[in-house]
């Protein structure tokens, strides 16, 4: 080591002190982290363990996503909340079918949820089969038709809703889809008729 290289260079502060090791020539001088800047890294890392506790461990904090399904929750029990005990059976659909304020709220779905992008705006068939005739493929009783939103049919070509739509909502638009049947609208889906035709819905008198 030559003398030269322990003189400072111009611009390092007289405290700036060459450290004794030396790696292929490299020397390095002892110049430590400001200490607010360790305690600063030092922190973060305690705060990390904090976070990771908090958030992924156990139940204590909720994340955004966690907050998002409660929200989405409460939003649709309070939405849901005057149209009473609606199940995916046949009663449950009658209702919806015999009562104008719920099938205005299945209707909502069927324009909001993009099924009428599919079915046409008025369901009589576009890329989807005609939803107003007597014809169905995978359906045969009214729960059939909220098994179809739920799950999908036609490998995918119809979507499954069941993560997509409040189970209130798919009941709401089932209802709306089997009022619909009778119209008999002409539509443009290619394989009209599409499927077999069905014996008629049980009574519809509420
Ligand atoms: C991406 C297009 C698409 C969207 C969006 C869509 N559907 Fe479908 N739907 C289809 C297709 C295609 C079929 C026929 C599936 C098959 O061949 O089995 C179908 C079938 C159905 C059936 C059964 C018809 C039968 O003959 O068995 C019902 C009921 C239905 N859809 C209702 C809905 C409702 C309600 C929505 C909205 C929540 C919706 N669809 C959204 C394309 C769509």
């Amino acid at each position: 080591m030559s003398s030269e290289n322990n003189t400072p260079a111009p611009d390092k502060q007289p405290q700036d002190q060459l450290l004794a090791h030396e790696y292929d020539g490299i020397q390095e001088y002892d110049n430590p982290t400001p200490s607010w800047w360790s305690w600063l890294f030092a922190l973060s890392i305690v705060f990390s363990v904090c976070y990771l506790v908090y958030y992924h461990v156990g139940d204590v904090g909720a994340t955004i996503y966690e907050n998002l399904d409660a929200a989405k929750k409460a939003n649709a029990d309070r939405k849901f909340a005057g149209i009473g005990n609606l199940q995916p059976d046949a009663p449950s659909l009658l209702k919806v079918m015999n009562d104008p304020d719920l099938l205005a709220m299945g209707k909502d779905v069927f324009d909001a949820a993009l099924c009428a992008s599919c079915h046409g705006p008025n369901a009589a068939g576009l890329v989807g089969p005609n939803l107003t005739d007597d014809y169905y493929k995978n359906v045969k009783t009214l729960p059939d038709i909220v098994h179809v939103i739920e799950e999908g049919a036609g490998n995918g070509i119809m979507p499954a809703w069941k993560t997509r739509l409040d189970p209130k909502e798919i009941i709401l638009v089932a209802g709306y889809v089997a009022s619909l049947r009778g119209q008999n609208l002409k539509g443009v889906y290619p394989n009209d008729p599409y499927g077999q035709k069905i014996a008629p819905w049980p009574d519809q008198a509420p």
